[in-house]
């Protein structure tokens, strides 16, 4: 759906992008990361046809976002990281608005800004005034937006931003409902965690270089970093050394650190790391008890985007 090769655009002296290859396929929502002035937008913007970069080429749906201008802002919807101000514009009249823009039939047009209305839960909200939105109900009217000329393509540039948890939950849901309906979307983020719940893809940018494409899991396989376990031992238990020698022998583990006993005599634990890619615990729950560990508490610390996102952009690569 999307297919990016070579693309290199430099804003005078700064090169943005470089040399930026990336394939994101039909059902794929790709999370886009990476710092401040990474190249996200940049991206979008070449994508959307508003900035023509200074080398390499960008198809959506097989159209060149060179010379297919038209083709592209039928099949894509883009969202930018600013939507603008409106003066005197009622909610609806801004989306009748686009819908006209987007030449959809004025008979059809009020049926498609409801639709999208509804979708975006601003139903209630149709009358009021754009600029009396709250930043949330204008990230959601930036989504409605997007989708009234019911695009294949989504570029949403950080929707999430500047929303509050509840807004921003409304938001990963509404993604995720788009998911459903089979929407290729790329969207960008600084909020990790939430990129890793609705993606299905991510790509990693630092200084206009993609430092990694792929799935969530093969982003941690990558940065070398696997689940973590915390043990705590029972009073009474072995201290956990002679465990802690056998599961260092097994491959399926990574690193073992042993905790100290706590001033209060009470017992110490073991951090496990399992090696990335490893899954289940069943093998360290035995291997535990056969070293004399009586388990207090098992404790799971499923490894965080943040995690592989600092490790593979301070150039940590396996
Ligand atoms: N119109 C412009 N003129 C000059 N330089 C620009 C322009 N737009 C972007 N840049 C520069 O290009 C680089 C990439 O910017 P871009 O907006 O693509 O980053 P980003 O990844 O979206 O960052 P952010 O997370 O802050 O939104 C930055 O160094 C930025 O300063
Ligand atoms: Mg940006």
């Amino acid at each position: 759906m999307i297919e990016i090769r070579g693309v290199t655009k430099r804003y005078g002296a700064l090169t943005a992008l470089d040399n930026l290859s990336l394939t994101i396929g039909p059902g794929e929502v790709f999370g886009f990361i990476g710092p401040n002035g990474a190249g996200k937008s940049t991206t979008m913007k070449i994508l959307a046809g508003l900035l023509q970069p200074d080398s390499g080429t960008a198809t959506v749906c097989g159209h060149s976002v060179a010379t297919e201008a038209p083709a592209i802002r039928r099949v894509l919807g883009y969202m930018p990281d600013f939507l603008g101000v409106y003066d005197d514009l009622t909610v609806d009249e801004y989306l009748q608005f686009f819908a006209s823009a987007f030449r959809i039939e004025r008979g059809r047009r009020r049926a498609v800004v409801s639709s999208v209305l509804e979708l975006t839960d601003l139903t209630d909200k149709r009358h009021a005034m754009v600029d009396s939105l709250s930043r949330g109900m204008q990230q959601r009217l930036g989504v409605a937006r997007v989708l009234i000329h019911e695009p294949k393509v989504l570029l949403l540039d950080e929707p999430a931003s500047g929303l509050d948890p509840r807004a921003r939950i409304e938001l990963r849901e509404l993604l995720l409902e788009l998911k459903r309906m089979g929407k290729c979307i790329m969207v960008s983020s600084h909020i990790l965690t939430e990129l890793a719940e609705m993606s299905t893809s991510i790509g990693i940018i630092e200084k206009g270089r993609l430092l990694f494409a792929g799935s969530i899991a093969d982003a941690f396989a990558r940065a070398g970093a696997g689940e973590r376990i915390a043990v705590a031992l029972e009073p009474g238990s072995a201290d956990g050394a002679a465990a802690a020698e056998r599961l260092r022998a097994d491959a399926r583990v990574a690193g073992v650190t042993l905790e100290p006993p706590g001033p209060d005599g009470a017992p110490g634990g073991l951090i496990v790391e399992l090696t990335p890619g490893v899954h289940g615990h069943h093998f360290l729950i035995e291997s535990l008890m056969a070293g004399g560990a009586r388990i207090a508490s098992f404790t799971p610390r499923p490894i965080k985007l943040e995690d592989a996102f600092l490790r593979l952009t301070k150039g940590q690569l396996n």
